[in-house]
């Protein structure tokens, strides 16, 4: 094995939480389902669809460095929201915890002069400077509209955003 036991374990905990953050995502296209919002819905299916992608390639870095890939238990994710705004926020702070769990493992590589981990992990933290902004964009957005029909109106914007990429 290339990397280091801890490294291993810390990059094991990260695509566990990717893969979390695919159900949180998942489960925020279902509620938006619910309420008509489609476009809202197709938004986070693809946002889900991208974090699958983060952990996988974690995993597959795991792989390349001799190391296990382990698959823990699935916590249970919020389901149903007051309102979008309150699901917007979400989107927010898991951005935010994720960003802190990625500086995080920059500082391990650096302190265990991991120059390999360090080159890897450096993607990520590139990515979540957009993650966070576009959560901060949707989020923005919500709280402008205030009633069902603004939400509707909105999602003329959210397409843009998904097609933009
Ligand atoms: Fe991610
Ligand atoms: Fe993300």
């Amino acid at each position: 094995m290339m990397i280091s036991k801890e490294m291993a374990a810390r990059l094991n905990v990260q695509v566990n939480h990717e893969f979390e953050n695919e159900r949180s995502y998942l489960a925020m296209a279902y509620w938006f389902e619910s309420i008509g919002l489609k476009v809202f819905a197709k938004f986070f299916f693809k946002q889900a669809g991208e974090e699958r992608g983060h952990g996988e390639k974690i995993a597959k870095y795991l792989i390349d460095q001799g190391a296990e890939v382990v698959l823990g238990s699935v916590a249970p994710v919020q389901v149903s929201f007051k309102s979008a705004k309150e699901a917007a926020e979400l989107f927010v702070k898991v951005e935010v915890k994720t960003t802190t769990m990625v500086h995080e493992i920059v500082e391990m590589a650096v302190r265990e002069k991991d120059y390999a981990t360090h080159d890897f992990i450096n993607w990520k933290v590139g990515e979540q400077v957009e993650e966070v902004a576009t959560a901060n964009e949707v989020l923005g957005m919500v709280k402008i509209a205030e009633t069902p029909g603004q939400l509707l109106m909105l999602e003329g914007r959210i397409w843009q955003m998904i097609e933009k990429g």
